[in-house]
């Protein structure tokens, strides 16, 4: 099939190459030209585990192209992906700029028959604002021409996204057209594993879909975090209690980490945006509402710590950081946890040394070069003369420390963990004063 795909972020780029991947013919549109020429020379934008191998691969035999000409893109495919970013607006609701942005520009080249498939995060009933933008814009040029929009959310995972797309738990489809509904399942039957994979539904209720998926993952992760918090205060380790409730197949051993709160591009602002629908729509979404009000309280949960074990006196100490993406196996640093921690920091007067195996390069673009904050290329240099370590994403390097050589290079044996990594009592033995999330620092619950 010839699809085209505008938006070359994760999900664009990604559904772009996994779909070329499996014998389609793909053109990318994006207006960032120095991203298209990037990717024009075989260099992929941003980490991803697995997907520059594929674009170099899909590229070179002859399947996957990328170009700013939206004439050109238009052109091209039957199947007209919209996956271009819905960045939260001031209110909280997705902005949808670019989104009919993209959608004027396919009806403006429009020539013949098209299926406009909307990946993008968008709220309930952006399909009806995609389809009217066409239509407008149809009618001003006096063309006659027929196309539907089809609801298509993606749930990929960022470090996992290769994989999350060649292998689906499911793909939703929403269109009220047979057509649609058949070249879609044609589109995705390589991707069917055991069984099919399709789930088939009304426009709407795919868009609510992805909210949905979103704000439920969020829900348990704000749910896990407050037990973190009630475990802190009443002496009860959340470690046990985690692995004491997945057991149980109603709830599951998934999402259910405590931590330094959930970030990223997608928990966040999804959230956010699905409050404001319900607001708009004059409901009071309580539950919602508690979910984002949890994280955005345990964004602040190292800081509360550290501040706590330090007595308010930050200014002029230093602290090594361990991790500033938002989650492993990304660079992406949206909403990440580190940056509210970092900027805490200093404002309090103290500064930061950190490491992160993927990340330092957009912390830079982020901050700047500024002497309170070091960035360092292996993670023991962090640690030299820092006042205590702070973990803030698990990275799997991370989790088997030299804890010996950690308590020379530290100028103070103190451990903030937002991530879990350790057992609390073989390292309090090792002589670290260790903070965990939702862990006793050394009780009976720790025995
Ligand atoms: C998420 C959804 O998983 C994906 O399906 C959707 O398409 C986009 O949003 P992503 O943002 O890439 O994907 O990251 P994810 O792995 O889901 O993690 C989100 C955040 O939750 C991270 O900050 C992570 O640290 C946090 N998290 C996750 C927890 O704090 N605890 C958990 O148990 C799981």
């Amino acid at each position: 099939m010839r699809i085209t795909i505008f938006g070359t972020g994760y999900v664009g780029l990604v559904t772009g190459t996994c779909l070329a991947e499996v014998g389609n013919h793909v053109v990318c549109v994006d207006v960032d030209e120095a991203k298209i020429a990037c990717l024009q020379r075989g260099e992929v934008p941003f980490f991803e585990p697995g997907l520059a191998a594929l674009i170099r691969r899909n590229s070179a035999e002859g399947r996957l192209r990328f170009t700013t000409e939206a004439a050109e893109g238009v052109a091209h495919g039957r199947l007209q992906f919209i996956a271009v970013g819905t960045p939260p607006a001031e209110d909280g609701s997705a902005d949808l700029g670019h989104v009919l942005a993209v959608a004027q520009s396919i009806a403006e080249h429009m020539a013949d028959p098209k299926i406009v498939v909307n990946k993008s995060t968008v709220p309930v009933g952006s399909a009806d604002r995609v389809r009217a933008c066409i239509s407008a814009e149809l009618q001003r040029r006096g063309a006659d021409i027929d196309f539907d929009v089809v609801s298509n959310p993606e749930f990929l995972k960022e470090g996992a996204a290769v994989d999350d797309f060649m292998k689906p738990d499911r793909v939703i489809v929403g269109t009220g057209r047979q057509a649609s509904a058949e070249l879609l399942r044609q589109l995705y039957a390589p991707f069917n594993r055991n069984h099919d994979r399709l789930i088939m539904m009304d426009v709407r209720s795919a868009e609510l879909t992805k909210y949905a998926a979103n704000a439920m993952l969020a829900t348990k992760i704000s749910f896990m975090n407050e037990l973190a918090n009630i475990a802190d205060r009443v002496d009860a380790d959340i470690e046990r209690v985690r692995i004491g409730i997945g057991a149980d197949p109603r709830i599951g051993y998934d999402f259910i980490y405590p931590g330094a709160g959930y970030g990223g591009s997608c928990f966040p602002k999804d959230v956010k945006a699905l409050v404001r629908t319900a607001y708009d729509m004059d409901y009071a979404p309580q539950l919602l509402q508690a979910v984002e009000d949890v994280n955005e309280r345990q964004q602040g949960y190292l800081y509360s710590r550290i501040q706590a074990h330090f007595a308010g006196e930050l200014a002029g100490l230093t602290f090594a950081l361990w991790g500033l993406a938002f989650k492993p196996n990304t660079e992406d640093m949206r909403e990440a946890p580190s940056r509210r921690l970092i900027e805490s920091l200093w404002a309090a007067g103290a500064s930061v040394r950190a490491f992160d195996p993927k990340a330092a390069g957009e912390a830079r673009r982020i901050y700047g070069e500024r002497s309170d904050l070091v960035l360092c290329s292996k993670l023991e240099d962090a640690l030299d003369g820092a006042d205590a370590l702070v973990i803030v994403t698990e990275w799997n390097v991370f989790r088997s420390p030299d804890f010996e050589s950690m308590r020379t290079r530290l100028k103070r044996p103190v451990i903030f963990d937002g991530r879990n990594l350790y057992e609390p009592r073989p390292v309090a033995a090792l002589g670290f004063t260790y903070y965990a999330v939702g862990r006793p620092l050394d009780s009976s619950a720790s025995a």
